[in-house]
């Protein structure tokens, strides 16, 4: 456990008794993964969640307290999924997390790599896409170093879980969970009538952390049936979320986690 130790752990989920000392909890994570990853590979790249729940955590993480154990010159901002917006919108992901905690830490702005909403879905998935490729194949001084190619991954993707059991913009019933080659996919979500862009459950669970935030007795539901109830992804997309090596956590608040067996 990190800095905030007053979790209770149930079938793998870390239950942390109200929203506040959730985000603590996910500031402390971000900072000790960003910290390992820096002094192991000197650099730490993350994917950041959007919606509403991680802004308590994003702005606990720009307050001294944490900021400042993190060396934001080798951190490197990504997100999860991003609204078909333009960056100054309201719903854009990219504007919750500037306001909340990129404009609060020195990350230099190249360090920022965010989904161009503004553009035309497919257009602005293929370019974070060929963005994402770039960024993570080796240069060729590496691949001329340790003589094979390795893509590297994600240090950490943060995914929150909508109440309909999404996760990024992977929708139930939508064609973005289908793909698993693209690591990008401009998504259609009928229900809001809007287009997004996503991850894929390919790049999702190819990365080395990818931890879960969920708060509220809104999601104790969909969370349990999520966690506890059979496979099927097409209806909870969240399930999808299986890293192929790296390590997967759960962060829930005990409103969320209610309806789980001792919950
Ligand atoms: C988005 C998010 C989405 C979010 C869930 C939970 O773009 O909305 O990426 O996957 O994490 O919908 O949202 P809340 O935190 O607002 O409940």
């Amino acid at each position: 456990m990190g800095h905030y130790s007053d979790s209770r752990d149930l079938q793998g989920i870390e239950i942390y008794r109200d929203a506040e000392r959730l985000a603590q909890a996910v500031a402390d994570h971000f900072v000790r993964l960003a910290r390992q990853a820096v002094a192991n590979n000197g650099r730490f790249a993350v994917a950041l969640a959007g919606g509403s729940t991680p802004r308590a955590a994003y702005t606990l993480l720009a307050r001294d307290e944490f900021a400042t154990r993190v060396d934001w010159s080798h951190v490197h901002v990504f997100w999860g999924d991003e609204r078909c917006v333009p960056a100054d919108h309201a719903g854009s992901n990219y504007r919750m997390a500037r306001e909340a905690l990129l404009d609060r830490v020195p990350l230099p702005p190249e360090n920022v790599h965010r989904i161009r909403g503004e553009l035309e879905p497919a257009k602005a998935a293929a370019e974070y896409e060929s963005a994402l490729r770039a960024f993570f194949s080796p240069s060729a001084e590496d691949r001329q170093a340790n003589g094979k190619t390795h893509v590297t991954r994600f240090d950490l993707i943060l995914l929150g879980m909508g109440d309909d059991g999404h996760t990024a913009s992977l929708f139930p019933g939508t064609a973005a969970i289908s793909e698993h080659t693209r690591w990008v996919m401009p998504n259609f979500v009928e229900k809001l009538d809007t287009w997004r862009v996503t991850l894929t459950s390919a790049v999702i669970n190819a990365a080395a952390n990818v931890t879960f935030v969920v708060s509220g007795s809104g999601k104790a539901e969909r969370l349990r049936q999520v966690v506890t109830g059979p496979y099927q992804p097409d209806a909870l997309p969240a399930q999808l979320v299986n890293p192929d090596r790296g390590r997967l956590r759960w962060l829930a608040d005990e409103g969320a986690a209610a309806l789980l067996k001792g919950g």
